[in-house]
């Protein structure tokens, strides 16, 4: 038997933070207290005093080999899942993608197989429903049986991906009679779509244009919609990647009258300035990402919708292209630049250094946010997002005085470039164990290949 203690530590959990020990055996934390001189000679003691321990991140919102946009995203399970680990984050929630004229099963199938055996840390997946065609629905059920209870479906990217609103109500009645969860992506596509044609047809077709055909009114009129719709199909509804005070809004308009509404937002629109779409060139290109990056006074109220809970979740959204490949596909028209980008690596970091030192929020709802919150949206606590015992010994030792640096050369994502050059951030991740495995070590990957386990989820 494996048995490992971490002592002096202060623990943060979402509801308290002590100076405690934890005791690990066989991957699980067995005991959490004063241990130290209770716990017998066969056991590995790390001295972690003066460090903070918190849960593994748990990221619900990540695009790894996607081929969601056309081209596949940068980073596959192997490369994706060891930028996590070396960021913090020990569980993922990735999003399978059905392509056109693919069954869910298939599309499932098809997902496993670039995961099974690469990935380096837990993962589970979303069902990414884009081809309604005559009995995709019949097959949601199997979907669930599958361990995956929560599908996406995008109001936006007519021909491709976009779904009408009758569908958008089919998906969320058929999730929700089946206990799933319908994560949506809320943009109006048609209207975008009309001001981005305008914008070609001005020839105003550079990267900035990504920005000034997405204007926040595109997203808050599909969240009101969409929370219609989902009170329509009497369903439970999770927004992905919110970036607008109008939709914080109307989240919480509809939490306070008790509907089933949950929203996320990711780090990049807590903490990255839309003048990055004025850069020189296709530089802006970095920034092709949906919605867009918004002004202050929406990320102000995206920190002040995670402070009243109205806003549950921080996922990165990681949908990693590098610039190149952006350029090679979108120099001419914005419209075909792949959109996303990068960070899975950097969550933790940003909202630490960002959240927690930057006065907006307390280190338990920084664990909140980044862990306990998304493992209970979507099945996977108390196993994961708490260090108590039962749970898996998935944790971060993060070391307050330290620094962290973020640069392209040094980050493990396979990517060219990062839209956080230069940041320097208070706090530094130390170690991260995964079921009881020091899997990184000061950003460097020390774990085995291929050591990540699927999960099934349970419907919640
Ligand atoms: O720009 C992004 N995030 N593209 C990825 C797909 C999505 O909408 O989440
Ligand atoms: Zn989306
Ligand atoms: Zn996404």
């Amino acid at each position: 038997m494996h048995r490992t203690l971490l002592y002096g530590a202060q623990v943060v959990n979402s509801a308290s933070t002590q100076t405690a020990d934890v005791l690990i055996e066989n991957g699980r934390v067995v005991a959490v207290g004063e241990l130290a001189a209770i716990v017998g000679e066969n056991c590995e003691r790390i001295d972690v005093r003066g460090k903070l321990l918190v849960p593994g991140g748990v990221d619900v919102h990540t695009h790894l080999e996607s081929p969601l946009n056309g081209a596949p995203t940068a980073d596959d399970f192997e490369s994706g899942t060891i930028a996590a680990a070396c960021g913090g984050t020990t569980t993922i929630v990735d999003f399978a993608a059905q392509v056109k004229g693919q069954t869910l099963l298939d599309a499932l199938a098809v997902h496993h197989d670039k995961a099974r055996g690469r990935a380096v840390i837990d993962y589970g997946f979303h069902m990414c429903v884009t081809d309604l065609v005559s009995g995709k629905l019949a097959e949601f059920a199997e979907v669930v049986q599958s361990g995956v209870s929560s599908f996406k479906v995008f109001m936006a990217y007519r021909g491709t991906l976009m779904v009408n609103d009758g569908e958008l109500f089919d998906v969320l009645r058929t999730a929700g009679r089946l206990g799933g969860q319908v994560c949506v992506h809320a943009e109006n596509g048609d209207v975008i779509d009309r001001l981005a044609s305008d914008l070609v047809a001005e020839g105003r077709t550079g990267p900035k244009s990504h920005l000034l055909s997405r204007p926040p009114e595109t997203e808050v009129e599909a969240v009101v919609r969409a929370i219609a719709i989902a009170d329509m199909a009497d369903a439970p509804i999770y927004f992905v990647h919110l970036s607008t005070q109008g939709s914080v809004e109307a989240v919480a308009e509809a939490r306070h009258r008790n509907a089933s509404v949950a929203g996320e937002t990711c780090t990049h629109y807590l903490t990255l300035d839309p003048s990055l779409y004025d850069q020189p060139g296709f530089k802006a290109g970095e920034v092709v990402l949906t919605p867009p990056l918004r002004e202050k006074v929406h990320r102000d109220a995206l920190w002040r919708g995670l402070t009243t809970g109205d806003v549950s979740v921080v996922s990165s959204d990681h949908c990693p292209y590098c610039l190149a490949e952006k350029e090679r596909l979108g120099a001419h028209d914005f419209r075909e630049i792949p959109n996303g980008g990068p960070g899975i690596e950097h969550r933790m970091s940003l909202l630490y250094g960002e959240g927690v030192r930057g006065g907006r929020i307390s280190l338990e709802k920084y664990v909140e946010l980044t862990a306990a919150a998304p493992a209970k949206q979507f099945g996977l606590y108390p196993k994961k997002g708490v260090i108590a015992a039962g749970s898996d010994a998935d944790i971060v030792v993060l070391d307050p005085a330290g620094e962290t640096v973020i640069s392209a050369a040094t980050q493990n994502q396979r990517l060219d470039y990062t839209p956080y050059e230069g940041w320097v951030l208070p706090g530094r991740i130390e170690q991260v164990f995964s079921r009881g495995d020091l899997i990184a070590a000061s950003g460097t990957y020390v774990g085995a290949r291929g050591r990540g386990n699927y999960l099934p989820r349970a419907t919640v």
